[in-house]
Parts: structure tokens; C-alpha cells; sequence
């Protein structure tokens, strides 16, 4: 029975004695399985594209170290590329998109119901996942929040501050806002979509929303992830949603409420004890190790861990780390971090 996967006992806000656990960005560079299947496909965007590969990457972190959830493995910059950006990695450096800085830049972008074909290829990878798994694995969805994509199509790529994003929410409010809203409905439409081909739980990934402050953090953070939560929810009222406003801090607070999410997932930036005596109060917390434990390893990650788990251990509470797991990461480490929190 569904009910019974660890992940979606948790998200249904059940205190189990062990927390279950995955990682962000499982399916990466520090296998060396991953950076087979990536040279097969080509480069980044063409394993994103390629379901079957896609799908062959996203089980190889669950072969080898049994998580207890899977993340379909995709970018939260297909979304703009479906509304028309134009979308490249360059090597060791990052995304470069073709950049949004007025109303003609916006007035070019596709209608958010025009996505589907562009992203039928994503669709297709999870539901090989949804048949290829194991039974215990749950399968999570994802889409980036509207605020960060955003920072990337007005930017056209990671910027350290999001300057040219904060420069155009200021300058020329209107043209941002309609871009939020666009990237808002495709979000929706996109994870729904993801819901029906499989996705048993899916997550928005708000990395950048610690740069907005005041007001701005109700407007552009809180409120696009209420949207996208309560339209999902009225479309899919089983499917538990996490949110992860990374670099909230104290604002943390009340987000369950706030944002309408099942589980609120927490970056390193806060402390456990924190975090489980004013967040997990208002439901499931997912995190919070430090992805430089992964580097290190030792008896710091095992000490670390276990005090993340003891701090948890009143609440329902989902292991994982505050951010990704870098490239440079030993697989060893891992494997320390699991057993560290099942105990063995
Ligand atoms: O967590 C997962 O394993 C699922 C797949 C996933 C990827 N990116 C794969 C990926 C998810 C959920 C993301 C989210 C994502 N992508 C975010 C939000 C989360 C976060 O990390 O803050 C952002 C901001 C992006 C945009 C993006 N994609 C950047 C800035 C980069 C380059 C940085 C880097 O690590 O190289 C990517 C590339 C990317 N996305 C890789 C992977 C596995 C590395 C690509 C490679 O193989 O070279």
C-alpha cells in the first residue's frame, strides 16, 4: 500500500523512529556511474532529454545505496526553455539563458499551457520511473520556483546576489510580475502533469528566495508557492508538497502554514535544535546536513548527523542534506551518512 513508503508516512506528518532519507541531487557528478551515463548521452541537456537515461541515472544512487526516495532527474531550467529561452551549459561554469529585460523580452516568451511538448520527454522519464522502481522507493517531482527561475531568465545565468532580477522587480515592476505569473502557471501545469505520469510527491525548489527581503519574501516567495500549492491541491489533493525556501532563516516560521506545503525542507543555514523548536512545529521538516560533511567525512559527519536525527526525533522529520551534493563529494561518505541514520 502507498501509505506504507516511509517518505509519504512522514509527509503525512508521522514521527517513525527512523527518519527515512535521500539527497539532494542523488544523481550526480560524485558517481562515477552518473559521469558514465553523462558522457553516453552527450552533455547535461541531452540526458535531461533522453528518458531512458534519464531514468538509468535516477535509479543508479537507488542501486547503490537503497534511499528511500528518487528524484526524477531533470533541471528547473527546462521550464524556461519551454516558454522559448534559449538554454546552454557551459562547461564547468553553469546555465546561460538568453535574457528577459523588458516587456518586448517577455512579450516573446510562449503561452504557459504551450509547454507540453517540449517537456513530453520529462513526462515520459517518470512514468519508466513509476514502473521500474522499487516498491518501497517513492518517486518525487520537482520544479524550480517561480522567483528563482526568474533569477535565471532575467539574468540569463547564476548571478551571486540576483542583482539583475532585484534591478528589474524595482525598475519595472510590471513586466516582472508578469513574468512571475507566467512562470507561476507553467509551474502548475508542469507539476500536475509530472503528478499524473507517476510523481508521488513534488518539491519546489526556491534556491535563491533568502535574497528577497521584507515584503518582497511574501510577494515573490511565499505567495507563487501558495498559488502553486493550492492549485495543486484542489487538482491532486493526495500528493504531499514540499517546499524548500532556501536562505529563509528565521522566516522559516509559519511557512507550513503560509505556503500550504506538507513539509518544509531546511537549509544549513539554521540549527536543528532551531529549526525542530519553531518550524517542525507546523509539520515535517526535511534536512539539514551540511553538503561539506560529504567532502569530509570523519567522525564530524557522524557526529553531525546523529545530532540532526536526535533533534528531529520528536516530529516527522525526512533526512537529506541543506543543499545538493557537490561534484567533489566521496561516495564513501555517503554510505557513512546513511548508516549513521539507520543505525547500523
Ligand atoms: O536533485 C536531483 O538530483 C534532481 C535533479 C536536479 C538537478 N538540478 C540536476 C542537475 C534538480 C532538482 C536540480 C535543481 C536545480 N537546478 C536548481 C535548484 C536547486 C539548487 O541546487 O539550488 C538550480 C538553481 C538549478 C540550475 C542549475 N543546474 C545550475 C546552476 C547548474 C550548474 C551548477 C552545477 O552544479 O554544475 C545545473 C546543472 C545540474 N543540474 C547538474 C545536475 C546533476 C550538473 C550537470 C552536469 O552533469 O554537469
Amino acid at each position: 500500500m502507498a501509505q506504507q513508503k516511509k517518505i509519504l508516512r512522514a509527509l503525512a506528518g508521522e514521527t517513525l523512529e527512523t527518519p527515512p532519507i535521500w539527497m539532494m541531487r542523488q544523481a550526480g557528478r560524485y558517481l562515477p556511474e552518473y559521469r558514465a551515463t553523462r558522457a553516453e548521452a552527450g552533455d547535461f541537456l541531452s540526458l535531461c532529454y533522453n528518458s531512458e537515461l534519464a531514468c538509468e541515472v535516477t535509479l543508479q544512487p537507488i542501486r547503490r545505496y537503497g534511499f528511500d526516495a528518487s528524484i526524477l532527474f531533470a533541471d528547473i531550467l527546462l521550464v524556461p526553455q519551454a516558454l522559448g529561452a534559449d538554454l546552454w551549459f557551459v562547461t564547468g561554469e553553469g546555465p546561460r539563458l538568453s535574457t528577459i529585460t523588458d516587456k518586448a523580452g517577455f512579450d516573446a516568451l510562449k503561452p504557459a499551457d504551450a509547454i507540453h511538448e517540449h517537456l513530453a520527454p520529462i513526462y515520459e522519464t517518470v512514468r519508466m520511473l513509476s514502473r521500474e522502481l522499487p516498491k518501497e522507493t517513492t518517486l518525487i517531482g520537482f520544479a524550480g520556483a517561480p522567483w528563482t527561475v526568474a533569477t535565471y531568465m532575467i539574468a540569463g545565468r547564476g548571478t551571486p546576489d540576483q542583482g539583475p532580477a532585484h534591478a528589474l522587480k524595482d525598475g519595472n515592476r510590471e513586466v516582472f510580475e508578469a513574468l512571475l505569473k507566467r512562470i507561476t502557471d507553467a509551474t502548475i501545469l508542469y507539476l500536475s502533469e509530472q503528478i499524473k505520469a507517476g510523481a508521488e510527491v513534488v518539491k519546489i525548489f526556491d534556491s535563491w528566495a533568502g535574497s528577497l527581503k521584507g515584503d518582497d519574501f511574501i510577494n515573490y516567495a511565499v505567495k507563487p508557492a501558495a498559488q502553486i500549492t493550492a492549485a495543486l491541491k484542489a487538482l491532486h489533493p493526495d500528493t504531499p508538497i514540499i517546499a524548500f525556501p532556501r536562505g529563509a532563516g528565521e522566516r522559516y516560521i509559519g511557512l507550513h502554514e503560509a505556503i500550504g506545503a506538507d513539509c518544509i525542507a531546511l537549509d544549513d543555514g539554521v540549527t536543528a535544535e532551531w529549526a525542530a523548536a519553531n518550524v517542525q512545529t507546523g509539520g515535517c521538516v526535511q534536512g539539514n546536513l551540511k553538503s561539506s560533511h560529504m567532502v569530509t567525512g570523519g567522525d564530524d559527519l557522524v557526529r553531525e548527523t546523529r545530532k540532526i536525527v536526535d533533534a528531529f526525533k520528536n516530529g516527522p522529520h525526512i533526512f537529506n542534506l541543506g543543499h545538493g551534493i557537490t561534484p567533489d563529494a566521496d561516495p564513501e561518505n555517503v554510505q557513512l551518512m546513511i548508516d549513521t541514520v539507520r543505525g547500523l
